[in-house]
């Protein structure tokens, strides 16, 4: 929902209907102006894996549900069987224990809110905690912040290292009594960096408290890397203090908007996060989401590709995107000033210039439709790379090139595009 800004001139609702192919016309018509995230320029927001057997896929999946509800997999049990598979699988995915217990929303800003959610009711109830904090550290996803306004905590954000990952003794400084959820990010967003999950995992295992792996970037990435032999940090279930994760299966799994997965280790705590009310007239109205009627088509399509990729074919799509991004690694550092931030792996980086100003940079690859994320302290570049980006890597390179040479001031904003 986009709130209206003062002074907007109200659009009323024709009088009459038109033709579709003038409504079609028109709409292909403003869709012009979007970001061109099918020529690779695209470095967030959509994931593209360049593969047209796998765009037919998401698109066969998405229309055969385009009509349904998924808030009653009684009504619509191919629906109900199939989200129980997605959650059976992104939990198997990162190791999730037996009696783990697992939901499926509507992205990772969903999966944080119930996560957060089942953080405070668990902490009043095993703890007796009226006045709960979470602590996370900055660079972790506005989500747990978000999360902490609507559900009425207090956000405890901690300063980063000097590596931009989260500094383990200011999160064990900031956690007291009151505290119902500690954060990580397996990666962060910003930087494109994974805190220290395991160190973590033990400050919140010794002080009892649920520790949260933000995966909704990672848990499509990291298991694809350590299958294909590389080290990775550790990041899941498999560290005992990680209490619950969120997986984004519209990112990194390629699937089209609107299909996360949030995994607790223990499935009994999900019955703070279901809603159960019998007050109605209707009768007994009972989900664990935070929509009512809500889109089944997402539910579709991770079904389908995670059938039709499987473990194999994830992997293999890992392996060229692991290709492609240490291409865009080599061909940044070694252009006159440019750095990349922090020690990140795989296909996220930010990189900055120690020379030149940075968002001047930017400037002049926005001018040239290559759409980066502005970040900030230090300023910086941030790239999604996403496996389709892999036919782009020297035309980019070649702008990027271009603009550290010849750019103006900046227009000077910094202003991002997440
Ligand atoms: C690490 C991380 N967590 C959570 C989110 C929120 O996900 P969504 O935008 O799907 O709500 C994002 C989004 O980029 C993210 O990068």
């Amino acid at each position: 929902m986009q709130i209206e800004s003062p002074g907007h001139e109200r659009h009323a609702m024709p009088e009459h209907g038109r033709s579709s192919a003038s409504v079609f016309a028109e709409m292909f018509d403003r869709k012009t102006t979007d970001a061109d995230w099918q020529n690779g320029r695209t470095f967030n927001l959509v994931y593209p894996t360049g593969r047209s057997d796998v765009d037919s896929v998401l698109v066969e999946a998405n229309n055969a549900y385009v009509f349904e509800n998924a808030l009653n997999p009684v009504r619509f049990p191919s629906l109900g069987s199939m989200q129980r598979e997605v959650l059976d699988m992104v939990s198997s995915l990162v190791n999730a224990p037996a009696r783990s217990g697992a939901g499926f929303s509507a992205g990772g800003t969903e999966s944080i809110l119930l996560s957060v959610l089942v953080s405070r009711e668990r902490g009043r109830v095993e703890r007796g905690i009226e006045h709960a904090n979470i602590v996370f550290p900055r660079s972790a996803h506005p989500a747990f912040a978000k999360a902490a306004f609507y559900l009425r905590l207090e956000a405890r954000a901690t300063e980063l290292t000097t590596d931009f990952t989260a500094d383990v003794a200011a999160l064990a400084d900031a956690v007291d009594a009151n505290t119902v959820l500690v954060v990580g990010s397996a990666y962060g967003f910003p930087h494109g960096v994974i805190d220290p999950i395991e160190e973590l995992s033990t400050l919140a295992l010794e002080r009892g408290i649920p520790f949260h792996s933000d995966t909704c970037i990672g848990a499509f990435v990291l298991p694809f890397m350590e299958r294909l032999g590389l080290e990775v940090p550790p990041f899941d279930f498999r560290l005992p203090g990680v209490t619950q994760m969120s997986c984004d299966i519209h990112k990194y799994g390629y699937v089209t908007k609107g299909a996360s997965v949030i995994v607790y280790r223990d499935e009994d705590w999900l019955t703070h996060q279901l809603f159960d009310y019998d007050v109605w007239p209707v009768g007994r109205y009972r989900n664990a989401s935070v929509a009512g009627a809500r889109a089944a088509s997402p539910v579709a399509a991770s079904w389908a590709l995670l059938n039709y990729l499987g473990l194999d074919g994830y992997t293999e799509i890992m392996r060229g995107l692991l290709e492609t991004s240490a291409r865009f690694r080599e061909g940044i550092t070694a252009l006159p000033g440019l750095e990349i931030l922090g020690h990140s792996i795989g296909p996220l980086l930010a990189f900055t210039s120690t020379t030149d100003d940075i968002f001047a940079i930017a400037d002049v690859m926005d001018a040239r439709g290559w759409h980066q994320n502005r970040v900030h302290d230090p300023s910086g570049l941030q790239m999604m790379i996403a496996p389709l980006h892999g036919a782009h890597v020297e035309e980019f390179l070649a702008d990027l090139a271009d603009a550290v040479a010849h750019h103006g001031p900046t227009h000077g904003d910094g202003v991002g595009y997440t």
